[in-house]
């Protein structure tokens, strides 16, 4: 972690206790507006349309190994979404990913998650984003651990949302805003599920959704893609059924399953298929690769139903989780 010099400098004894220099601290250091900052000193304008009205976009991106992984692909996304929201980020691409190696070092993350968020940046309390005249960057770099590491050795248990999918005709699940609200209040159901089931084990705590569409096609998860294992097969949604088209997701589509000969068909599902199927697992940066054992259903937060899938993680998943975890710990690691 980095740490806080002051130009005090090493006067020990000599200062009286007030204005004796800081001693060096593990704070982080993030990237706010064109400026690296303590994290306690990071902060944005109330006015910013960010936080006002959600008016912004974002990536989670995963470093591995000290290597920035996907970058590009990841840049790719952001520049993309920022175009469809009619957001002019101000900063150019190259630009951009030099903050996130600046954030990276000053942070000393060798394995450790970016996340970078666009802002509408500071306007008017109307919701007009021609009245924000700059965007605004922020770019933080830390670790994360998304779920207990048991998870991914046994599988996890997911619920499936009551809530549906944002339609795509309403607000495109393309586009990785920061309006993440739709995502949230369905996995609040998992919470509140696990709690009313007084779930204690962490290998078993309810944390993670399936969403379908309005018309009931499986969608995703609250933060990660799906995909499921039939005789051998591999299928994942495609992204018209309003998905957020994952980079991960993408890696196991067009990368991990081809080196493991295995074959991949993007088609449209329903939960009866995820429940016949030999295996599921969910992608993400956050969440990497983990397979789901259990799917739960409920009413209103009622339990009415338990779904077997596997009664750990699946031999197909594991053979893809090992090829993933070889590439992201190889000297090798893609930033494209
Ligand atoms: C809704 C949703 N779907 C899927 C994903 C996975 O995308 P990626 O693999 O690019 O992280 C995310 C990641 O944040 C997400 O929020």
């Amino acid at each position: 972690m980095a740490s806080i010099t002051s130009d005090i400098g090493n006067q020990s004894g000599t200062l009286p206790k007030a204005a004796q220099p800081d001693a060096p601290t593990q704070e982080p250091m993030i990237w706010v507006n064109g400026q690296m900052m303590p994290k306690s000193q990071a902060s944005v304008s109330v006015f910013d349309h960010g936080l006002l009205y959600g008016d912004g976009i974002f990536e989670g991106i995963r470093v591995y190994n000290g290597k920035i992984f996907k970058l590009q692909q990841h840049m790719d996304r952001l520049y993309e979404c920022a175009d469809k929201i009619f957001l002019d980020i101000g900063v150019s691409r190259e630009e951009m990913i030099k903050i996130q190696r600046q954030c990276v070092q000053a942070n000393n993350i060798t394995n450790g998650y970016i996340r970078l968020v666009v802002t509408r940046g500071e306007g008017s309390l109307g919701l007009n984003p021609y009245q924000c005249p700059k965007a605004g960057v922020i770019c933080i770099a830390d670790t994360i651990a998304l779920f207990k590491p048991e998870m991914y050795e046994k599988g996890m248990r997911v619920v499936l949302a009551n809530r549906p999918k944002t339609p795509i005709e309403c607000l495109d699940p393309r586009v990785k805003t920061l309006n993440y609200l739709n995502n949230i209040m369905a996995k609040v159901e998992a919470i509140h599920l696990s709690k009313e089931l007084g779930i204690t084990k962490p290998e078993d705590q309810l944390l993670e959704v399936i969403m379908l569409s309005t018309d009931g096609k499986v969608s995703e998860g609250s933060g990660d893609n799906i995909f499921i294992i039939k005789d051998g097969k591999v299928f994942t949604p495609p992204s018209e059924v309003g998905i957020l088209e994952g980079i991960t997701r993408r890696f196991v589509k067009d990368e991990l399953c081809p080196m493991l000969g295995l074959e991949v068909e993007e088609k449209l599902f329903t939960i009866d298929e995820v429940y016949d199927a030999d295996e599921v697992f969910l992608t993400g940066s956050a969440a990497e690769m983990i397979a789901v054992r259990e799917v739960l259903t409920h009413d209103n937060l009622k339990h009415t139903g338990t779904h077997t899938i596997s009664e750990g993680e699946g031999p197909i998943t594991n053979a893809l989780r090992t090829k993933f975890r070889e590439i992201v710990t190889s000297d090798d690691v893609p930033e494209d």
